[in-house]
């Protein structure tokens, strides 16, 4: 049976009611990403960058895993030792959909970061400036999300697993973020054949092998039964 990788973005999430970033409406259509996803926007104004996650957090709560993330959540428990979940994605649906494990390349909006010792806990729903770390008391915590100019987590273990890939899928990202957009060619270098899912075409569609249009929640499920199809024959 094929070792797959799947990556997925902010469009797995959409039909969720999760805002992606980049369509039309998107976060960044709405907020300055300088000013909320970067270090230098938290140095500047954390209660700020406290107030956007707050109410992504918030949203998150409120929505509900759709088809595709059930999907995934499928295939993963059906060939545990051969599907990697990476995601770009800050939400726990996949979680809530019965995914056993995720890669947060980006972190998660249900974690916690002290800024002063590193230590990581569970997040309030709302977070504030003058929160205490629990573990060394200083009023430095942040949402544990990755921010631009920041390095990915658990990149070792994605490339690791990009290396023995046999098949490679990128579900809902537009392919404009790195790394994450280059895995598409480090899965085919490694010799993986690539398919990606996506409402359109993203920037990186040309580098697949194959590219199907549509929503998530119509192309995964019909994909993972392929799959499942194909692991029992
Ligand atoms: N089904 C499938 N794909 C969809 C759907 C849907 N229902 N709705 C939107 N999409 C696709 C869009 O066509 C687009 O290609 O999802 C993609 C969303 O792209 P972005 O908004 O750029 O989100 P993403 O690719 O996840 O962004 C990557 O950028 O800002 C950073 O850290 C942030 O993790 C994020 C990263």
């Amino acid at each position: 049976m094929d070792r797959i990788v799947i990556l997925t973005g902010a469009g797995l999430s959409a039909e969720s009611g999760l805002g992606t970033f980049r369509d039309v409406g998107g976060l960044w259509t709405k907020y300055d990403l300088e000013e909320v996803a970067t270090p230098e926007g938290f140095a500047r104004n954390p209660a700020l960058v406290h107030e956007f996650y707050n109410a992504r957090r918030a949203n998150c709560r409120g929505a509900t895993p759709n088809p595709a993330h059930a999907a995934l959540a499928r295939l993963q428990a059906a060939l545990p030792d051969r599907v990697t979940l990476v995601t770009q994605n800050v939400d726990d649906l996949l979680e809530r959909a019965g995914a056993a494990s995720v890669i947060h390349m980006h972190g998660e909006l249900t974690r916690a970061l002290c800024g002063a010792c590193g230590h990581r806990w569970a997040a309030p729903d709302v977070m504030g400036v003058d929160d205490p770390c629990p573990a060394c008391g200083t009023a430095s915590t942040r949402p544990d999300i990755v921010w631009f100019g920041e390095i990915p987590y658990h990149m070792e273990q994605i490339d690791t697993a990009l290396a023995q890939a046999d098949l490679f899928v990128a579900i809902g990202t537009s392919g404009n973020v790195y790394p994450a957009a280059g895995f598409v060619q480090q899965a085919g270098f490694a010799g993986a054949r690539t398919l990606e899912l996506n409402l359109e075409a993203s920037a990186t569609s040309g580098l697949f092998d194959e590219a199907r249009l549509g929503p998530a929640s119509q192309l995964v499920p019909e994909w993972v039964d392929e799959v499942l199809g194909e692991s029992v024959r």
